[in-house]
């Protein structure tokens, strides 16, 4: 049967335990085309060496590479003393800024500015200021400056050591990944957190890296206000306690970022799939219960959304719990409507409660998932980016539902090398900040799960109607045997036919659906 008999239950449709969730192996690992292996004895060519630096130094100054800090290409203007101007190379001015003592929030603003003097008047850091001055007390200050801090800075200064290949920048329309391991994502992150990343600052419309994500922590230090404040605190508290933990115990795995560009989609107005299996869960949420599956990360087109900055709901919080997402930042170009990001084997470190402004650190989290052969653990996280719809009628028009439909398809789809056709565990994709409608996204995210014959795991975070709802849809569709192309149908007379009537009370897509298929049975099908 398809629902529990408990009175009322926390989940309906078919149990976690027998949607696919099984792993099958994997190649080994190589480079290839469409694959950068950023450590081991894979070969790199066509990119010349620079001794001074490392032995294996590998560096690439282009547009098609993540422009290093410590690359000897990076140059920084200073005043001479005749008050000329000269050039000097950027990474000597970093080492000796971060290498003298650092003892309060103060010492690590005049560092960081010193190799970011142009950002001097723009930057604030007051909301670190008032982090270590207000929310945490003496020895989180005295662990974080006299312990944290000098390891956070040796490991960023190994840059040059850690990562001695270019890493090339995942650019829209072009279908690529890149493995590495979460010692070189922890020294990333701790440049990151410095700031010293080049060129990435510039808000200008035709700067180099403006369809990237910001990646330089210095957005998130200016974070304050009386709503900012609190979530800065606690954000905070999540991103130091990942960089206490890898420079304390470095974790040994592997990650994969993969962006993929998709050309050619489903005709949804043709096909004859019907829908696959569904679990709907109201009790637990996408990170905890989605062990095995595709998760989905509510996603912003520039990936990771406001997690450097104020923002603190779904796609902010998992990459605070686990950071080494934050990373994908740094080469990962705004997403299109054809794109997604899929990011395999990060870790959680922080346990949470509270959502946005109610949002809190609640302490270490052990993550005991196991790790498949490539080192990753088996995590694996889908981000693609909803509409953001200010009018809510917008979302049943018919280049609207399409859009939403291939954007999720991209994502779903599988036939991959490394890839498994897991279940997918979702919930209300687009339907929070972007003001979507979850009864619709959810059936969009089960016709789309339908075409490439996934199972849909969903996650109504806490709404009981929600979980009924869907469920009933979804019994409703299976019932009536309808297919994708019938439901293409539906939606779009429920868009010309409702959405755009006349009349004030509007019936919902449920609704709509029982009286359309009904009123059609009555006159075609014997049965009734
Ligand atoms: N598990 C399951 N469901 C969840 C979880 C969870 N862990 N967290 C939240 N929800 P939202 P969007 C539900 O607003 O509308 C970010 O800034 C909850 O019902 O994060 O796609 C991005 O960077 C929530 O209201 O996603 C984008 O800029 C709903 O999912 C933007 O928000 C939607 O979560 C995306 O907005």
């Amino acid at each position: 049967s398809l629902s529990p008999t408990k009175q009322e239950p926390c989940w309906l449709g078919t149990a976690i335990k027998d949607l696919q969730i099984s792993p099958t192996p994997l190649r080994p690992l190589e480079q290839s085309q469409n694959h950068t292996v950023l450590f081991g004895s894979f070969k790199v060519s066509q990119h010349e060496s620079n001794p001074s630096q490392s032995n294996n130094y590998i560096d690439a100054w282009d547009g098609k590479h993540v422009r290093l800090p410590c690359s000897p290409k990076s140059l920084y203007p200073i005043m001479s003393s005749d008050n000329g101007e000269s050039l000097t190379e950027r990474w000597g001015m970093i080492e000796a800024a971060l290498l003298i003592d650092i003892n309060s929030s103060i010492d690590l603003e005049e560092a960081i500015l010193t190799y970011n003097s142009r950002n001097a008047k723009q930057w604030s850091f007051k909301g670190l200021h008032s982090f270590f001055a207000e929310d945490v007390d003496m020895e989180y200050r005295r662990d974080f400056f006299e312990v944290t801090l000098p390891k956070m800075i040796q490991l960023a200064l190994r840059l040059p050591f850690l990562l001695n290949k270019p890493i090339p920048l995942l650019t829209a329309q072009k279908s690529h990944k890149i493995t590495m391991t979460q010692q070189q994502i922890a020294c990333l992150l701790c440049n990151a957190f410095l700031c010293t990343f080049p060129r990435r600052n510039s808000k200008q419309k035709n700067a180099e890296y403006v369809e990237y994500p910001d990646i330089n922590f210095n957005r998130l230090f200016a974070v304050g206000g009386r709503y900012g404040k609190q979530i800065m605190g606690e954000k905070l508290k999540t991103l130091l306690h990942y960089f206490k933990r890898v420079t304390d115990d470095m974790p040994g795995g592997n990650i994969t970022f993969e962006r993929r560009a998709l050309d050619e989609f489903p005709h949804w107005s043709q096909s004859p799939c019907e829908l696959f299996r569904l679990h709907v869960n109201s009790v637990d949420r996408i990170e905890n219960a989605g062990l095995g599956m595709l998760q989905v990360d509510f996603a912003n087109k520039f990936i990771g959304g406001g997690v450097l900055g104020a923002g603190m709901v779904q796609e902010e919080i998992r990459f605070c719990i686990c950071p080494e997402l934050i990373i994908s930042r740094l080469f990962t170009e705004k997403m299109h409507d054809n794109e997604c990001v899929v990011i395999t084997g990060v870790e959680q470190f922080s346990r949470y409660s509270g959502y946005a402004e109610t949002y809190k650190w609640d302490g270490n989290f052990l993550d005991t998932t196991e790790s498949d052969k490539w080192g990753r653990r088996r995590t694996k996280i889908l981000a693609i980016d909803a509409i953001h719809f200010r009018r809510k009628s917008d979302q049943f028009t018919p280049s609207n539902l399409k859009r939403e439909l291939n954007k999720a398809f991209s994502g779903f789809m599988c036939n991959y090398d490394d890839d498994e056709p897991t279940a997918i565990a979702t919930g209300n994709w687009g339907c929070g900040a972007f003001g979507g409608d979850p009864l619709l996204k959810g059936l969009l995210q089960l016709m789309a799960a339908a075409a490439v014959g996934r199972d849909l795991c969903y996650f109504s975070f806490h709404d009981s109607q929600l979980m009924s709802d869907l469920f009933e849809m979804y019994t409703f569709i299976k019932s009536k045997k309808l297919s994708i192309s019938n439901l293409w149908y539906t939606l779009t007379k429920y868009n010309s036919e409702v959405i755009h009537s006349e009349d004030e009370k509007k019936e919902n897509l449920l609704e709509y659906l029982h009286r359309l298929h009904s009123e059609y049975d009555d006159t075609t099908d014997e049965e009734l």
